[in-house]
Formats: C-alpha cells, sequence, structure tokens
C-alpha cells in the first residue's frame, strides 16, 4: 500500500490503525523524538566534553522523521516532543516542525512540544508558536552566569534567558527544567523557584540520573530531592496537589507564589506503573523505557518498503517487550553507569 498507511493494522471496523497498548495495559500515547545526538553544550551530567557524535549519515532525514512520527500518530500518539541533544540545533529543524505541525491541523495530535537549553530560542521563538506550539521545556539549572558557564560547560546564560523572553513574548508557556545537582546548585533551589513562579513558569526539579559515562562519578551530583524538598519546605509552604502530566513529575503548588513545582525522582519514587510513553532516538531506535537497554530498530523495517506494514511490526513487536519499570541504580561498589548510553540518546 502507499507510503503512510497498511494493510495489516486497520482496527476490527477496518477503519483505522489500532492503538499501541502494552502488555500492562498501558496506551502509548506519547511519543519523545530525540531528532540529533548533537548539543551546543557540554552539560557535566549530560556529556563528556569530548563527545564523539554520530556520522550525519546514519541520522534519520527529516523526511524519514516525519514519516517515522506520523507512523506512531496514526497508531495513537496524541503528544510529540522533540528533544536532543538541543533540537533546535538540527539543521532544517523548523520545516520537520511545520510538516509535523500538520497533524495538530487536523485534530489527530493534541500536542506539539520540545525540550531545549534555550540557546536558540530568541531565533526561533516566534517560528515555534507559528507552527502550533503551545508549550517548552527549558532546562536551566542556575542564574548564576559562571556556575551555568561551569554546568553547561560552554553555554552563555545571558543567551538563554534572552531566549525565555523570547519565548514568553511569542506567547509560549515555558516550564523551566532544573537538575539538581549536590554542591553546585543545591542552595539556589528556592531562588530558582522565586524567579519561575515570579515570571509566571512552573519549575520541574530533576534528580540526576545514572545514564552514560561523563567522565566523573554519580555519587558526587547525586542530590536526593527528598532533601530539596526539606530545604525548600523551610522557606515555602508546599502543598500536594493531584496535578499530573501523564509523566513521572508529582507537583506541589507553592503557598507564596501560587505556581507549581514538580520534582521527577527516578532514582527514588516508582512512576512506572502510569508509563504512556516511548522514545525515538535519531537513528530511528525505540526505547520502551528510558531506564532499559532493551530497543528496536525502526529504520530498517522503515527504509525497506514504501509500505508502513514492516514498520508497524517492529513497533508491535517492541510495545509488546515494554517492561513494567526500570531499575537504576547507581552502582555504589564500581560508581559505574547502570545504562551506558548517554541522556543526549534519547532525550530524557
Ligand atoms: C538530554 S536534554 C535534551 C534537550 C535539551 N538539550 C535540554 O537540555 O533541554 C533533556 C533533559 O535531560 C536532562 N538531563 C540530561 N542528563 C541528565 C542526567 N544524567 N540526569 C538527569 N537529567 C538529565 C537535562 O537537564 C534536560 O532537562
Ligand atoms: S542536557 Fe541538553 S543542553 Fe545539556 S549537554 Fe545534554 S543535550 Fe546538551
Amino acid at each position: 500500500m502507499a507510503n503512510g498507511t497498511s494493510t495489516l493494522e486497520l482496527d476490527r471496523a477496518g477503519t483505522k490503525p489500532r492503538a499501541l497498548i502494552d502488555p500492562f495495559h498501558r496506551a502509548i500515547t506519547y511519543l519523545r523524538v530525540s531528532v540529533t545526538d548533537r548539543c551546543d553544550f557540554r552539560c557535566v551530567y549530560c556529556m563528556s566534553e569530548h563527545m564523539t557524535f554520530l556520522p550525519k549519515r546514519d541520522l534519520l532525514t527529516l523526511e524519514e522523521l516525519d514519516r517515522l512520527c506520523k507512523a506512531f500518530i496514526d497508531r495513537g500518539v496524541t503528544k510529540l516532543r522533540l528533544t536532543g541533544g538541543e533540537p533546535l540545533v538540527r539543521h532544517g529543524i523548523m520545516t520537520l516542525m511545520s510538516m509535523l505541525s500538520r497533524h495538530l491541523a487536523n485534530g489527530a495530535l493534541k500536542e506539539l512540544t520540545l525540550t531545549t537549553n534555550g540557546s536558540q530560542l530568541e531565533k526561533y521563538a516566534s517560528e515555534l508558536k507559528a507552527r502550533g506550539v503551545e508549550r517548552i521545556n527549558v532546562s536551566l539549572d542556575t542564574l548564576d552566569p559562571d556556575k551555568f558557564r561551569a554546568i553547561t560547560r560552554w553555554g552563555d546564560l545571558g543567551k538563554v534567558l534572552a531566549g525565555i523572553d523570547a519565548a514568553q513574548a511569542a506567547g509560549l508557556h515555558v516550564k523551566i527544567n532544573a537538575v539538581a545537582l549536590k554542591g553546585v546548585n543545591e542552595d539556589e533551589i528556592g531562588d530558582l523557584l522565586a524567579w519561575a513562579h515570579g515570571r509566571g513558569m512552573d519549575l520541574t526539579v530533576i534528580e540526576v540520573m545514572p545514564l552514560g559515562d561523563v567522565g566523573n562519578t554519580r555519587l558526587d551530583q547525586y542530590l536526593p530531592l527528598s532533601m530539596v524538598r526539606t530545604r525548600l519546605a523551610e522557606r515555602y509552604t508546599l502543598e500536594d496537589i493531584d496535578y499530573r502530566t501523564g509523566g513521572p513529575a508529582r507537583y506541589v503548588r507553592v503557598n507564596e507564589t501560587g505556581g507549581r513545582l514538580g520534582f521527577i525522582t527516578p532514582l527514588t519514587h516508582n512512576f512506572c506503573e502510569s508509563c504512556n510513553r516511548v522514545r525515538v532516538t535519531c537513528t530511528g531506535t525505540l526505547y520502551m523505557c528510558l531506564g532499559q537497554n532493551d530497543a528496536a530498530d525502526l529504520r530498517a523495517p522503515l527504509r525497506s518498503s514504501e509500505s508502513n506494514d514492516p514498520l508497524y511490526a517492529a513497533i508491535d513487536e517492541a510495545i509488546a517487550r515494554k517492561p513494567k519499570g526500570h531499575d537504576f541504580v547507581i552502582d555504589r561498589r564500581h560508581q559505574r553507569p547502570t545504562l551506558s548510553r548517554h541522556m543526549s540518546v534519547t532525550g530524557g
């Protein structure tokens, strides 16, 4: 059959392809796509300073990424997040956004969004808004320019702040994500919260995850969010709320600011039971769980035929293997990551 449709995967009425349901009855409705493994920063918890990136020829083309995303959307994905590496450094990224925005226009996709380090936002904020993006996540761990440079190695805080200004001016809702780092920004999270909420932005703090060898030990970076919460509670009134985005964050309302604060605690909290998401890398590798190594190659079936039948078969086989949960551990004896790939491969 023609590109983008399938004879195999029609539902009983024969009208539309079946939804993706995993063995634990979770419907997969959220796809995160890492569009590049490259980045203009080298954050200490994410990459080593001297990363070897994939040869460009291994990457899916923009058209292939678009076809892959459409296949997932046809199978019930309603939320798409582009990530990386840094998604806004992928050549032609706005062309891809334009292609993907047609699914918003026809109602198949409820949300098209991205996670960015903000370095290119000043340039792209209004183009994103024009393509139907409503909300974005910007990663920012500190408001101190020197610390920012030390964490990101190559980043410029002023550019990121200008990017956030541009995003808000363009009408995008911005959420700030901050990785909690022992001895680095742990004293500053209260101020980051006051700043974000003061500008109408939610803040989510993230526990550092043991992904990839980044050349220093995780135990040095690891700060349990239970400690962050205890310290914040000395300054703010934190009230547990039911707000969920389908993701791993647990939210509280901060009474003094009226804003929301999220905690992502992969190492200390099991959030897997409601997991609705899978991740695809820029080479077309599908990861069913951020915390497991099992993966499926979608590039070969994608390239093998104009029909989506081989692709759907590979996706079905993979979703049937989606594990119940992850098993992240920081190996305290060897201080090695339990997963060898970097966060920039799957994009978080
Ligand atoms: C890999 S980045 C990709 C998107 C974009 N470059 C950015 O920084 O937002 C996505 C998120 O993962 C987070 N991250 C990277 N490595 C991490 C790690 N080892 N543990 C926890 N979060 C990590 C980053 O802080 C960022 O919020
Ligand atoms: S966290 Fe994002 S900005 Fe930092 S190095 Fe990783 S991909 Fe780049």
